[in-house]
């Protein structure tokens, strides 16, 4: 089948830019727009100021634009249907329907898969009220994890190191009403210990592509500390996965997931990221998202040579097959800037200055930024920028990764500095 030649990405994150700029360089050459997008989506692709989660209205702009394709980057859209609503007209889309995103959406719905078929994943109770909660985590050894079922935009998850910071979380969440009908439900989880890693999947029914391995850094500060964020940095390929371990995480986890979704007749046709804790008795599922994720975009799409157009549109179809993808050799590794105070309270509208020129392996990637009237690129989210960079070592993609950080001006500019050290300091 003919590749498209109009694709329409939803969303303004790092995420989506690198989306875009990579179905922008398709053999295909196909048009590319973004609702709503940001700064430099705007570069890149003509970009229209549809909100993400605005169904119909996506719906009428893919239709207006005679859209061929739509790829759809955040989880939200993804749960109200909005796939479902552009097959409903006849426009092919990327990602799951209603019922795939659910994998996402309710953390209870997916326990409950990875029980079914013997996914190896943490012991856990599920709760709706109080009291038993409570006696459940006098069960458990401490630290545990307290999860509230629903989409919390990544602050649904307590990992609590005491007694009462679990029952502080339980409380939270069945009563405080601060996590809304997110928080309903809530989930106990035994803690894993170990190193994550997530795997992104492309999966069309009973077909996969698994993109290259990557690792993110969801704390705030150097060296693991302080509030989990969305992630302030990943680097590709992840070498604590193993090839031993990689074919065990394909057999045991990866394969297993896409016949269990499968079985449940569900018509998965989007991205399933799986975040795995590397335990001491084996990888272990720590969540399943229904979308890719985001810094791991910025640095597992980059590296492929397979032509991610084509990759979409075949999953999109059911005509994907599983097979190997093609895949740089060189490292990649991103870098988030974010603005200081972030996961908290952070400025807006800072002016950002960038420098001249890049080096030919760095990218750019915006995420939290928009034009002002002024025609300034200012900062208008927590997370800025992503800086990516490539090169054979990986020690080499982060002292570029960082020379364009360091140059990159902004008032309130915060960014770790620590990306990848884990993995350059392991021998
Ligand atoms: P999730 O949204 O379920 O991936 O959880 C967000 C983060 O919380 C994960 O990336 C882990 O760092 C941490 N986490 C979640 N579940 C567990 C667990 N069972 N043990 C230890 N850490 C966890
Ligand atoms: N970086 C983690 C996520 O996208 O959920």
């Amino acid at each position: 089948m003919s590749l498209p030649r109009s694709v329409l990405v939803v969303g303004s994150g790092g995420r989506e830019h690198t989306l875009v700029r990579s179905l922008a360089a398709s053999p295909a050459r196909p048009r590319v727009l973004c609702a709503p997008g940001n700064a430099g989506i705007a570069q890149d692709a003509t970009c229209l100021p549809v909100a993400a989660d605005d169904v119909p209205g996506l719906v009428a702009l893919a239709q207006h634009e005679k859209i061929e394709f739509v790829v759809v980057g955040p989880e939200v859209p993804l749960s109200l249907g909005l796939v479902d609503a552009l097959l409903k007209v006849g426009i092919p889309a990327y990602g799951p329907k209603a019922d795939g995103a659910r994998l996402e959406a309710s953390k209870v719905f997916t326990k409950q898969l990875l029980v079914k078929y013997g996914i190896p994943t943490a012991p856990s109770a599920v709760f709706t009220e109080v009291a038993p909660a409570l006696a459940y985590l006098r069960t458990r050894p401490i630290p545990i994890v307290v999860k509230a079922d629903g989409l919390a935009a990544g602050k649904g998850v307590i990992v609590a190191q005491t007694l009462a910071e679990a029952d502080a979380a339980v409380h939270d969440m069945l009563e405080g009403g601060k996590f809304g009908n997110s928080g309903k439900q809530v989930l106990i989880e035994d803690c894993l210990y170990g190193e994550e890693t997530s795997i992104l999947v492309v999966v069309s029914g009973k077909h996969y592509a698994i993109l290259p391995t990557s690792q993110d850094h969801k704390r705030i500060g150097d060296g693991d500390t302080g509030p989990n964020t969305g992630g302030m940095g990943t680097y590709s390929p992840a070498e604590v996965v193993t090839p031993a371990l990689y074919a065990q995480i394909e057999r045991d986890i990866v394969r297993p997931s896409v016949d269990a979704i499968a079985a449940e007749g569900i018509d998965f046709r989007g991205t399933l990221f799986i975040g795995i804790m590397l335990t001491p008795t084996g990888p272990q599922v720590l969540e399943y998202n229904t979308r890719f994720g985001d810094p791991e975009t910025q640095v597992v799409i980059p590296r492929l040579k397979t032509d991610l157009l084509g990759l979409l549109w075949a999953a999109a179809h059911g005509t994907l097959t599983t097979e190997p993808l093609a895949v740089r050799p060189d490292y990649a590794l991103c870098v988030v800037i974010a603005a200081k105070g972030y996961p908290e309270h952070y400025a807006k509208g800072e002016a950002i200055e960038f420098p001249d020129k890049l080096p030919a392996n760095v990218t750019v990637f915006h995420a939290g930024t928009a034009t002002n009237a002024q025609g300034q690129i200012v900062t208008a989210g927590g997370r800025v920028l992503g800086v990516t960079a490539l090169a054979p070592t990986l020690g080499a993609a982060a002292a570029a990764a960082y020379a364009v950080c360091d140059e990159i001006r902004c008032p309130s500019k915060y960014f770790r500095r620590d990306i990848g050290a884990r993995q350059l300091h392991r021998r």
